[in-house]
Order: structure tokens, then sequence, then C-alpha cells
């Protein structure tokens, strides 16, 4: 009796997987708060210039978003944005996936807030947290789940009001983010790829070389703590940078081989906007020199927003076209990375 339940049992798995659907880029879109802060305006808070956080970041001026913005108000706009260029309403989202570090309040979700604000009244909503990699995990979360058939139609959004998560007397920290939001919808559109296997890892035991210490159960919002400044943020940034740099050069190279791919068949290498300098050993290494976007000149580090602001602007930009392909990859808090290749569909 028992090995004729462990048959169907393994039969059942065995029919979904035939049966995955392939999963598409419908629409993207992306929104950046209006203020714009220069180095030079940063020079003015902290003992720092321009000099030196453009040599060591490639970084002029990030977005910060008013003080009556919270996180979801960016995720909307750029939501919104997502939704009318794959030219479909808020209710026809089944799934609303939010990936941020900077939510709006413990709980709920931001997902349930930008839920309301778009109506989306159809979707299931949650926050996923994998820090500046987490709009990469949206993405392969909900590929997941429309390819099984759990879900016809998602919108993920990568969404940050860092300015609100930052130590503004902190020189290490606070030059190098920006606020903002990306948005993607996705679905099943029997593409030839779509969004391909990814290639993902963590490592929990280096934590602590990025990482908002408190204003979780571990560290309670104390006065103490509070003091202390341990909820904002914290960062080892020469750590970082090098584990950055080897995790997505290895993630890139991991995804391509997954997929049986090289290099060479990618259109478009768009990388976490963490630093100009990772972003170009990362190109060295690979040698794609020539075909690695960067855009954190514009907007710092947007950290889980930056990798969909990115692919918003590379699609608008017109300069990818159905049937190129594009290699995301991306780094962050935890340690989270992972690489993934888009087939683009969209026209
Ligand atoms: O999404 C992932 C999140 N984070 C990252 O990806 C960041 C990864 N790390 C980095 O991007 C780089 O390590 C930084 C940009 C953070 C720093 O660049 P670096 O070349 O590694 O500089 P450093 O750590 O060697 O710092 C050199 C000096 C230090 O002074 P001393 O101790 O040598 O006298 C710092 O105090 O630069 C000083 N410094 C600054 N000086 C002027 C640090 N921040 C600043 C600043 N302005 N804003």
């Amino acid at each position: 009796m028992r090995s004729t339940k462990f048959f169907l049992a393994k039969n059942k798995v065995s029919n979904s997987t035939n049966s995955l659907r392939t999963v598409s880029v419908i629409g993207t879109g992306a929104y950046l708060p209006e203020r714009v802060v220069t180095n030079d305006d940063l020079a003015k808070v902290v003992d720092t210039s321009d000099e030196w956080i453009y040599s060591r970041t490639g970084m002029r001026e990030r977005r910060i978003a008013r003080e009556d913005q919270a996180t979801s108000d960016l995720a909307t706009k750029a939501a919104m944005t997502a939704l009318a260029d794959a030219g479909i309403s808020a209710d026809e989202v089944d799934l609303l996936i939010v990936a941020t570090l900077s939510p709006d309040m413990p709980f709920p979700s931001t997902a349930c807030f930008v839920q309301d604000q778009i109506g989306a009244k159809n979707a299931y909503c949650y926050d996923l947290g994998a820090a500046c990699s987490g709009s990469l995990y949206a993405l392969e979360t909900a590929k997941n789940q429309i390819a099984c058939g759990a879900v016809e139609t998602a919108l993920i959004i990568g969404a940050e009001k860092m300015s609100s998560v930052i130590d503004w007397t902190d020189r290490n920290t606070c030059v190098l983010f920006g606020d903002g939001a990306g948005a993607m919808v996705l679905r099943a559109t029997g593409a030839k790829r779509g969004v391909m296997k990814g290639a993902f890892g963590s490592d929990g035991s280096l934590a602590n070389l990025l990482w908002t210490p408190g204003g979780g159960s571990r560290n309670p919002l104390t006065a103490e703590n509070i003091d202390q400044k341990s909820q904002y943020l914290k960062m080892e940034g020469r750590d970082v940078y090098k584990h950055a740099v080897k995790q997505m050069t290895q993630s890139t190279l991991d995804a391509l081989e997954k997929n049986g791919l090289t290099a060479d068949d990618i259109k478009l290498f768009v990388a976490h906007q963490a630093n100009a300098r990772i972003i170009d050993a990362i190109a060295a290494r690979l040698d794609v020199q020539d075909r690695m976007f960067k855009n954190v000149e514009k907007y710092a580090n947007t950290s889980a927003a930056a990798l969909l602001i990115a692919v918003d602007e590379v699609a608008k930009s017109g300069n990818i076209i159905p049937g190129d392909l594009l290699l995301l990859v991306a780094f962050g808090g935890g340690f989270t990375w992972g690489a993934n290749i888009v087939e683009w569909t969209k026209s």
C-alpha cells in the first residue's frame, strides 16, 4: 500500500515538472523621487567630497524621498507604471511581492499597503527579505509560482527608502545609498525561454558584515539601543566589496552554465548597482565590459530597487529587442546573491 502511494506521488511530481510554463516579463516601471542630492550636497553634511565619493563608487548623485513618502508610496508609483506598460489593470494581479529592507513598518507587509493603494484586490501579498538581492529573489519566486500554474500574473517590486535607515552622520555609509522603486509584471506567454533557470546562494555566517542590528527581536528599539544607533545600517565596506565581486561573478557563470549558454549569448549584463568599481570588476573578470549596464552614477545604491530600476531603464532605452537575453545578477546582506537570465519578449 505504502509503495503504491509513493509511486503515485512520484508520478504527480514528474507530471507537473513536465508541464512547467515559460514566464515572460510583460511590463516594467520605476519611480525615482524628484529631489536630487549631489555629492557636493553631502559634503555639507558629513566630512566627504565629490572626489572621494566619485573615485570610490562612481556615484555623482542620488534621489531622496520626501519625509511624507513611505516605501509603499514609492513602490506604488513604480507599480502603476509597470501595470500601464503591461497594459493590464491592477485587479488582474494574483501575486504581489515587495522586496525591501526598509518596509513601512514591521507589519503588515509593505506589499499589503501597495495592494490597497493600487487596488490589486485579487492579489495575495507579502514582502520578501533578501536585502539588495531582494528583487532578483522575487523574480525567481514569482517565476516559479507562475511556471507551475499556481498564479497567472505577478507584480514584483523592489522599493527602498534607504534615507530612513541610514545614519546621516556616518560618512562610511550615508553617501552610498539612495531611494527609489522598480517594478515588473510577469505572466506565462508561451515564449520559448522567458525567465530562465537561476543560480542562487546565501551565507548567513557573514550576516554581521552588512546589517541593521537593531529594531528586531534580537535588539528591540530601547532608548539604549537607539543611543547606540543600532537601528541604522552598518557595513564593513571592504569585506562586502570582495564578496560582492566574487559571488556576482560566480553566480553569473553558474547561471550561464545551467542554461547551456556562454557570455557571448548575452546582449546585456545588468548587475546590482552597488558601486561602479564592483560592476567594472565583474565585467573585467567576465570580459564583458562592452555589455555591462550602469546607472549608479545617477541613483547610487537603491538596494532591492536597483535591479528593477535598471531593467526598466534598459527596457525603455530601446536597446533590447525581443529575443535578446539579459543577465541579471545581484548581491546583498545576508549574504545573499544570485543570477538569472531573461529572454526579452516585449517589443
Ligand atoms: O549593496 C551592497 C552594499 N554595499 C556595497 O556594495 C559596498 C561595498 N564596498 C564599497 O563599495 C567600498 O568598500 C566603499 C565605497 C564603501 C569604500 O571604498 P574603499 O576604497 O574600500 O575605501 P576604504 O574602506 O579603504 O576607506 C578608505 C578611507 C578611510 O579612512 P582611513 O581609515 O584610511 O583614514 C575611511 O574613513 O576613506 C574614509 N572614508 C571616507 N572619506 C571621505 C570612508 N567614507 C568616506 C567618505 N568620504 N564618504
